[in-house]
């Protein structure tokens, strides 16, 4: 349709693992957005629990009935990547005000690097205002329960990599 363009929105992160918080904006996303791409950042400095390619089965294992959710990876700047993917949206989770100071940086700094895509911040509901993929792989590496905090996949996950690495 003439004048119409398609609202391409990245969802970027490390998705280390992805949790039930992640999957809480992805599905706001996809309400606003006709299509979101998770692009799970490749970062070779930072050791991951799980490689770019376990991450990526993951969410596209969780969001396999909705076409509207893409997953990709990349690397160096999320601009550049945007760009490339033709997206006008960056979208990011907020869960609290510690969350801010950051995000507000990355924001603007986007920002300065290409004025053209906005960065779109959504709340996660309630439950999952203080999970973090870091929390929770502490607190499973420590014996602790993740039960609702990440999809049931995840959990599995978790448990045959604590097992692979005699954790
Ligand atoms: O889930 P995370 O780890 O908080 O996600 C952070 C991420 C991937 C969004 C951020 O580190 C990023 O965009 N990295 C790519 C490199 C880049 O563009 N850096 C400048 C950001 S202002």
């Amino acid at each position: 349709m003439t004048g119409q363009t398609t609202r391409l929105a990245v969802y970027p992160g490390s998705f280390d693992p992805l949790t039930n918080g992640h999957v809480d904006i992805i599905e706001r996303g996809t309400k606003l957005f006709d299509r979101i791409v998770v692009a799970i950042l490749v970062n070779v400095e930072k050791a991951p629990l799980f490689t770019a390619e376990e991450r990526v089965a993951t969410v596209r294992e969780v969001f396999r009935d909705q076409p509207c959710v893409e997953v990709d990876t990349f690397q160096g700047l999320l601009v550049d990547y945007a760009r490339h993917r033709q997206a006008n949206v960056i979208v990011r989770g907020l869960r609290a005000v510690s969350d801010f100071e950051y995000e507000l940086q990355m924001a603007l700094m986007n920002r300065r690097l290409t004025p053209e895509i906005e960065t779109v911040f959504m709340m996660p509901a309630e439950p999952y205002t203080y999970v973090s993929s870091r929390l929770v792989k502490e607190v499973f590496s420590l014996g602790g329960s993740v039960e609702g905090l990440v999809p049931t996949s995840v959990e599995a996950q978790l448990r045959a990599k604590h097992r692979r690495l005699g954790v």
